[in-house]
């Protein structure tokens, strides 16, 4: 049932590995990687209580002695003094520049881990072992490393591809079906950026998946990484086309930031909420068919996810304001907007191309329907 995404970045070319069982031969799949048997691990103290034994099992199996550091769980996490812990963490562990520091977490310890590997003497290698549906198809893999800032999510950090990533599986059966929901809104991404076929198998699969099924698991991860993989190959540093991957984004951002990126509004439901907007903004520009924004929350509405504005409890601020908050997003080149709008499901491109008006218009449809 194992797949492996291979990708190919000249002289930075990494497996990322996916399949149920991966924590028990972590130690065997990491081995080849280091020049002494020892790993620093960076985790988090749910992860850890739930996973760490087994990690630890797996590493002593090949004759591996790890360390490792749990963090407290949760976004709060990733900003700067958690990072100088788990910097000073790996200094103090004497942790030289040809060891490998090993990430086992979801998206916070992964792109926080990322990022201290990136620093520490000037780069140290490093191991994704990814525990969440969402860290396993996106933040694991591309390399994109960092830590919030007051000023917004994401605004500190470096490029730091990982040596190998091990996406196991079965992890993902200890996360709440919130949490799961969540990561999944990535992976339905997916089909909808650039893979109509894998949006209709979705369509298929995707309550069997979230009812278990290991093999369509397995699948859903290994087809969103290799869509990941071929973008970030063709376009590391986001100068263009990897900005595809945020589909979604420029909608859920706001959201996220209107909502105080807490409990309220997980950022996978924010993604998928962003990608109903994003189609049904395309349909009102006449760039895809009605149809398409339909059938894209009709699928998210299968599967008992968030895919409304009405979704998100509590107060939302006015269509205005949320406009405001999108001017914040990364993605604003020379003061303009870039939205990623679609020609249909599975043809996504990027534009700053949007009037305005009609982006206002689309949030206070969204909002009146609360
Ligand atoms: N999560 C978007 C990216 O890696 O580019």
């Amino acid at each position: 049932m194992e797949r492996c995404v291979h990708v190919p970045l000249e002289g930075r070319a990494y497996d990322v590995v996916i399949g149920p069982g991966l924590l028990a031969q972590a130690g065997e799949r990491i081995m080849p990687l280091l020049r002494r048997p020892k790993v620093a691990v960076l985790t988090d103290e749910t992860v850890a209580a739930l996973h760490l034994e087994e990690l630890r099992a797996g590493l002593a199996y090949a004759g591996i002695e790890m360390e490792a550091l749990a963090l407290p769980p949760g976004e709060s996490t990733k900003a700067w003094p958690q990072f100088t812990r788990a910097v000073e963490w790996l200094l103090e562990m004497r942790v030289e520049r040809n060891d490998v520091v090993v990430a086992f977490g979801g998206g916070v310890i992964g792109d926080l881990a990322g990022f201290a590997a990136s620093v520490l003497r000037r780069g140290v290698r490093f191991v994704q072992i990814p525990t969440s549906l969402l860290a396993q198809v996106d933040s694991s893999v591309g390399g994109k490393t960092g830590i919030n800032a007051p000023q917004g999510k994401n605004l500190i950090g470096a490029f730091h591809q990982p040596s190998l990533v091990l996406a196991d599986t079965e992890v993902l059966g200890t996360l709440t079906p919130r949490d799961f929901l969540a990561g999944y809104g990535e992976v339905a991404k997916y089909g909808l950026l650039g893979d109509a076929e894998f949006f209709a198998w979705l369509e298929e699969k995707g309550p069997a998946l979230a009812a278990g099924d290991m093999e369509a698991r397995v699948e859903a991860v290994a087809r969103s990484v290799q869509m990941k993989a071929d973008i970030v190959v063709r376009d590391e540093t986001e100068q263009g086309d990897r900005a595809l991957l945020n589909l979604g984004h420029t909608f859920c951002h706001a959201l996220e930031a209107a909502t105080g990126y807490g409990d309220r509004l997980l950022h996978g439901e924010g993604v998928a909420i962003g990608c109903a907007l994003a189609f049904e903004l395309s349909s009102q520009l006449g760039l895809c068919s009605q149809e398409d924004p339909s059938r894209v929350r009709a699928h998210l509405k299968a599967m008992g996810m968030k895919c409304d504005l009405s979704d998100i409890e509590g107060e939302l601020p006015s269509a205005e304001a949320l406009l405001d908050l999108m001017g914040q997003d990364k993605k604003v080149v020379d003061g303009q907007l870039r939205f990623i709008l679609a020609r249909g499901i599975g043809e996504a491109f990027v534009t700053a191309d949007v009037p305005k008006p009609i982006v206002l218009q689309i949030l206070k449809e969204a909002l009146d329907q609360r």
